[in-house]
């Protein structure tokens, strides 16, 4: 099921660089972003809910669909997928993990270091001065306020129309530029930098693998495209690693 040559390419690779969008949490009961919005949000879409406008407008609404979102993650679990990917780190000599994910799902299976590219439903931050908060109190009124000066606090995750964090994504083209092999994985690499990351990776040199539902599978040189699940598939890469594996 996994292609000879990306097995030989990720034994010989010294820095595996792995980027993730939300199918690798779907295992784990976290619908993907482009799915239908399921129960009582099924009639916003994400992008009416997921902008600086739609917190202008109504703050309360926005807040509470995250406090929904971090429920949902606080009872999910990560799933073997996750787990292979916080073995690999493991594994190889260089490792870095890059991902669109704003669950944490990926620390919670021990990944060390994830460039969240998106941000975190776990952190909040001022939505006037930017200080960042792990812990707040969902008290009466929401959203809460920054205790320091009494502005809305706001998901600390990016919205359509804002930048990405960049210093996180200073880090994530440099692992592309650096890596030898360049895993893809459950993400539909609509939004950008997650189309340009792989095309980077392969323009200078590595092996690159996609991972999703969407593609047909193919093994052309060192491009290879997997159709089938995360929690499948990642464990069985990861394992061609582990010693007593087959050479
Ligand atoms: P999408 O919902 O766009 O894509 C999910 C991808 O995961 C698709 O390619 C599916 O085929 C694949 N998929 C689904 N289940 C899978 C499974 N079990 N194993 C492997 N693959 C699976 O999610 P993202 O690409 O993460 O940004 O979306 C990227 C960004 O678009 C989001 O982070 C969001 C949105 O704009 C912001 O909110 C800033």
């Amino acid at each position: 099921m996994i292609p000879e040559g990306l097995i030989a390419a990720l034994r010989a690779a010294r820095h595996v660089a792995v980027l993730t969008g939300a199918g690798v949490s779907a295992e784990s009961g976290i619908p993907t972003f482009r799915d239908a919005q399921t129960g009582l949000w099924a009639r916003y879409s994400p992008e009416e809910l997921a902008s600086p406008e739609a917190f202008r407008r109504n703050p309360k609404l926005v807040w509470e669909w995250y406090a929904w979102r971090r429920r949902l993650v606080a009872e999910a679990e990560p799933n073997a997928g996750h787990y292979a990917l916080a073995r690999l780190e493991r594994l190889v000599p260089r490792f870095t993990l890059i991902t669109q994910n704003v669950d944490g799902l990926h620390r919670r299976a021990g990944s060390t270091d994830p460039i969240e590219l998106h941000g975190s439903l776990a952190r909040a931050r001022c939505s006037a001065e930017d200080t960042l908060y792990d812990t707040w109190d969902e008290g009466d009124e929401l959203p809460p306020r920054c205790p320091a000066c009494g502005a809305y606090l706001r998901p600390d995750v990016v919205w359509f129309g804002e930048l990405l964090p960049q210093a996180a994504l200073a880090r994530a083209w440099e692992a592309a530029r650096s890596c030898d092999l360049f895993l893809s994985v459950g993400t539909s690499g609509l939004v950008e930098p997650a189309a340009s990351l792989p095309r980077l990776a392969y323009g200078k040199g590595a092996a690159v693998a996609v991972i999703n539902l969407d593609v047909r599978p193919s093994a052309e040189g060192q491009l290879f495209y997997l159709h089938g699940k995360s929690g499948e598939l990642l464990p069985l890469l990861v394992g061609s690693l582990e010693p007593g594996a087959e050479p």
